[in-house]
């Protein structure tokens, strides 16, 4: 799993528990433009959050195979595309602008494993039916 967008971690925790769930240990990570485990600022008690990403991974007991990166998403797909790793979910949650979707689409579709999943948050954003169903369309031919 690699989520883009961290925030609060409200679903690297879910996602990574319903993985653990079904048996799957496999490596998780989870990428933001913020530092959003910095122990100084702790930015997750500005939005009512109790725990870092970090620490909720842990304390749910899922924390082994999560890694968090501090990064903008398009420079952490470039790196990523230097690597071999691959996975069976993305999930794109970070500003939902139409220009920085096609791009990370392009790029997460290079990362995904045959069968991989690419979750999409707010794609009816504004409404831009049009634009939603270009993006499912790539997804589902490129499948
Ligand atoms: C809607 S929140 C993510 C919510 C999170 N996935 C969840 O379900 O709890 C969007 C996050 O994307 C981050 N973000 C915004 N632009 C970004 C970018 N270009 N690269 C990486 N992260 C970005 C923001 O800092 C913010 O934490």
């Amino acid at each position: 799993m690699l989520e883009i967008g961290t925030h609060i971690g409200a679903y690297t925790v879910q996602i990574a528990r319903a993985l653990s769930l079904y048996g799957d240990e496999s490596y998780k990570c989870s990428v933001d433009i913020s530092d959003v485990n910095s122990t100084s600022a702790k930015p997750w008690l500005a939005n009512n959050a109790s725990h870092s990403p970090r620490e909720e991974v842990n304390l749910a007991g899922v924390g082994e195979n999560v890694e968090f990166f501090y990064s903008p998403s398009l420079n952490f797909f470039y790196k990523l595309q230097t690597t071999n790793r691959k996975f069976g979910l993305i999930f794109l949650d970070v500003d939902h602008s139409s220009k920085a979707v096609y791009k990370e689409i392009a790029l997460a579709l290079n990362k995904l494993n045959p069968n991989g999943v690419i979750l999409v948050h707010d794609y009816f954003l504004e409404m831009k039916i049009f634009e939603t169903m270009a993006i499912l369309f790539m997804v589902v031919t490129w499948m």
